[in-house]
């Protein structure tokens, strides 16, 4: 790989997601088998203001892949929304020569990468977030962890509820997403499962699928809310209690999501993406997504990427209303 880049600075923002130091070493390993050098910004678009750099060598990402979190910190920069902190940020990258720049994230800094892009700075995007939100992309690294990590606390919870024959209300995380929700409700075999996507009807979604299974003999239950469910979990229990005289448990995930070590899929998605951030910066590309579609990997315009819209996945949906007892809708 030649290249007009020699200097590739490397961020993560926003929410941390399990996989990101995987990137980073993917990243960092690339570009120095490329010949070029790499810089880590801390704090995400903070340190880019306020130059808190560090050099990453061969030897500073080893053994980092396997684990959780960001070695390089994550933040979200109000000062980098502003033209004066963008205005920053650009001269510190000239003033300490990062030609380029790998940001690791969500939407947010992928919006941030487009800016810098306009000023010049040759600019590639990562999706890293346990959400899978990310419109242009299949997958974002983080969310196999998050599905895997939210999925055995579920199976723990199970074995109590079913003990005390009890109704358990799990929130996970998702922000105005239910991927996450619907996988986990799929691998979990939730009796319901709540999306901000979609409007609940209570009655038919929630009361009938529990009275079903209730008449089946089933004495203990899993309801998954996705986090943007209007009212969350403790809106959708009081319901249960009240109208179903359910004995009713609430537990909220939270942040115990986006820890812990990556999956392998996690940290292979992570490698092959930073491998690819690093191959497009050497032929000299710029502004662009790096993305998952199916197997493969592509990448896309960062303005077009961020333009794109993502549904559920249909097919979760449908597999989840036939196995749960809902609404009866034919095999097409
Ligand atoms: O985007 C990742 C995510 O974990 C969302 O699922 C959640 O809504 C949000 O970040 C929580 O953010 P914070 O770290 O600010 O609590």
């Amino acid at each position: 790989m030649e290249s007009a880049v020699h200097r590739i600075g490397i961020l993560t923002s926003g929410g941390d997601a399990p996989g990101m130091n995987a990137v980073i070493r993917s990243v960092v390993r690339t570009a120095l088998h490329s010949g070029m050098e790499c810089v880590g910004v801390r704090r995400g678009y903070h340190g880019l203001i306020n130059g808190d750099f560090l050099p990453l060598g061969f030897e500073s990402v080893s053994d980092i892949s396997r684990r959780g979190g960001t070695m390089l910190y994550s933040a979200r920069s109000k000062e980098f929304m502003e033209p004066e902190g963008q205005e920053k940020a650009i001269s510190t990258c000239k003033l300490l020569g990062l030609d380029a720049l790998v940001g690791i994230g969500g939407d947010g800094t992928f919006r941030g990468l487009l800016c810098l892009a306009q000023a010049g700075i040759s600019v590639v995007g990562i999706p890293g977030t346990i959400d899978n939100d990310i419109a242009c992309s299949t997958y974002t690294i983080g969310y196999d962890t998050a599905c895997n990590t939210a999925l055995e606390s579920i199976d723990r919870l199970r074995d109590t509820m079913k003990s005390h024959e009890r109704c358990s209300v799990v929130e996970v995380m998702g922000h105005h997403a239910g991927h996450l929700a619907v996988a986990v409700g799929v691998a979990c075999g939730a009796t319901v499962v709540l999306v901000p996507e979609h409007q609940t009807d209570f009655e038919a979604e929630v009361a009938e699928p529990i009275r079903r299974a209730r008449l089946a003999g089933r004495t203990h239950f899993m309801i998954i809310v996705a986090e943007g469910v209007p009212n969350g979990a403790y809106g959708v229990a009081h319901r249960i209690r009240e109208e179903l005289a359910l004995e009713t448990r609430v537990t909220i995930l939270g942040h115990v999501q986006r820890g812990g070590s990556p999956t392998s899929r996690d940290r292979m998605m992570a490698t092959y993406m930073g491998y690819e951030a690093v191959r497009l910066l050497a032929q000299g590309k710029s502004c662009r997504v790096v993305a998952a579609k199916g197997d493969d990997i592509v990448d896309y315009d960062i303005a077009q990427a961020l333009e794109m819209t993502k549904g559920l996945d249909p097919r979760g949906m449908e597999v989840l209303r036939a196995l749960t007892g809902g609404r009866q809708d034919p095999i097409s």
